[in-house]
């Protein structure tokens, strides 16, 4: 069994590469998900809650995440929740989506370009791991991990995952992209073509943000001048 959640594609991109390196095993838990502020998306926490029971009955849970940069502790975050029966977890490095703060932005395109190079050349390793039921850590950590999952991640979880701040500006051509393409269904259009965020079941994926062809999709002030990840390997 695999469990994917993504966002913007990153993350289901990896799943269907490992899909032909890693055994079909029915006794093997796999999940594959972004890092959201050096810890795992609500969404993910909340269907680990709910299925928990089917997960532990697994001889060998792994998770593979993807981030833009790095992780944090988000590694512990998940093992906690999966009551430490986690056997192996790799981070992975994809093209950054998270655009939604001052400093932060889509990566330029040779940059994105050396993340994917450099995870398809892990994956293999990663599966090899996988199929040999190793337990193992590789995760990239990056500076001041503890900081940002024990002191910035609960700040962002309360004051940053927030569909308030979303709106449309006059370029949207009521495309029903971002409605039609919300994984949790959030996102509403009236008859009169405006977007509207339910205010219910944001995760914060930002699929609304970097599918929109007109980039028109907002979030406050600091999305203005930022990019959108369109890259060829996701289309
Ligand atoms: C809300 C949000 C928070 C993020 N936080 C992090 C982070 O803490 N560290 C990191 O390296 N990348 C972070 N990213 C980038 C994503 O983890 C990365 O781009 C991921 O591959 C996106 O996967 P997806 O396309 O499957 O959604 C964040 C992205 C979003 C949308």
């Amino acid at each position: 069994m695999t469990y994917v959640f993504s966002g913007t594609g990153n993350s289901q991109w990896v799943a269907n590469r490992l899909q032909g390196l890693v055994d079909d095993d029915a006794k093997v838990y796999g999940m594959v998900f972004p890092v959201y502020a050096w810890g795992i998306p609500k969404i993910v926490e909340e269907y680990i809650q709910n299925h928990l029971q089917d997960i532990l009955k697994a001889d060998y849970v792994y998770a593979i995440m993807t981030c833009g940069d790095d992780i944090g502790h988000a590694d512990e975050v998940l093992s906690k929740q999966l009551e430490g029966r986690l056997d192996a977890v790799f981070s992975v490095h994809m093209p950054n989506t998270y655009v939604c703060l001052p400093g932060f932005d889509v990566d330029k395109a040779e940059v994105a370009e050396a993340k994917v190079k450099e995870t398809i050349q892990r994956l293999p390793t990663i599966a090899e791991s996988i199929n040999r039921r190793e337990r193992r850590t590789e995760v990239t950590r990056g500076k001041w991990a503890w900081l940002k999952t024990q002191v910035l991640r609960p700040l962002f979880n309360k004051f940053l995952i927030n569909d308030k701040y979303f709106y449309t500006n006059r370029y949207c051509s009521h495309c029903k992209r971002c409605v039609r393409g919300c994984p949790l269904n959030n996102i509403t259009m009236d008859e009169d073509g405006k977007v509207g965020w339910k205010h219910e079941h944001c995760t914060m994926c930002l699929r609304c943000y970097h599918r929109c062809p007109n980039n028109a999709v907002q979030f406050g002030k600091f999305t203005k001048k930022k990019g959108q990840k369109i890259h060829d390997f996701d289309r």
